[in-house]
């Protein structure tokens, strides 16, 4: 049972939002898995160009701490993981490496693609939880206030978020436009990552 209705002093959540948590867990675990995995790919495929190193290694780490978050979340709420995992591992270290091997300006437009794509993720994330959320309070000494879990979950989304957006900032920076063939990758990516946080959210 998640700690969510555990808690005495929580109002118990709907099935429906139950559901929905479960969800985010599961969907975001699966996704900075894969984003960690992608940037260990590209660091691989481009670890001769000393100049970008450093670049990938500031995403890279910032995306183990966002896997390592989730992967935490997901224990104390006792959500199974996707069970595409394997298949999640493989595909987004493939792609982070190939993209990477390609050259730098196609391993950028992968970083592109991915992080536009969850960046719009979480923002529907936190519509979600804000909007369809705000009945679930905790009560102590008589006061009733917002559910300190649901602030803590949304605060984590906000902050990765925010980072996934400066690593979409970098990788423009970093001439991801100058990607050939640049519509056909950014697409054939935004298309993957959208299939992939459809079928994680639910199976
Ligand atoms: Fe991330
Ligand atoms: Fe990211």
């Amino acid at each position: 049972m998640s700690r969510l209705l555990a808690g005495p002093t929580h109002a118990a959540l709907s099935p429906a939002q139950q559901a929905y948590l479960e969800r985010v867990i599961r969907v975001d675990q699966a996704g900075e898995l894969g984003a960690d995995l992608i940037y260990a790919g590209q660091y691989l495929a481009l670890s001769h160009n000393k100049k970008l190193k450093p670049v990938l290694k500031h995403m890279w780490d910032q995306e183990v701490h966002h896997r390592s978050t989730f992967n935490s979340l997901q224990g104390e709420h006792r959500v199974r993981p996707s069970i595409f995992t394997p298949f999640w591992k493989v595909g987004a270290f493939g792609m982070g490496f190939a993209t990477g091997f390609m050259n730098k300006e196609a391993a950028m437009a992968c970083t592109e693609a991915v992080e536009t794509v969850i960046g719009k993720h979480y923002n529907t994330q936190l519509r979600v939880l804000t909007n369809n959320f705000a009945d679930v309070k905790e009560f102590a000494a008589d006061k009733c206030s917002d559910s300190k879990e649901i602030e803590h979950l949304k605060e984590t989304i906000r902050v990765f978020r925010d980072q996934e957006l400066e690593h979409l900032d970098t990788a423009i920076q970093h001439d991801s436009k100058n990607a050939r063939p640049y519509w056909l990758l950014t697409e054939t990516i935004k298309g993957v990552c959208k299939t992939a946080v459809y079928l994680a959210e639910r199976i």
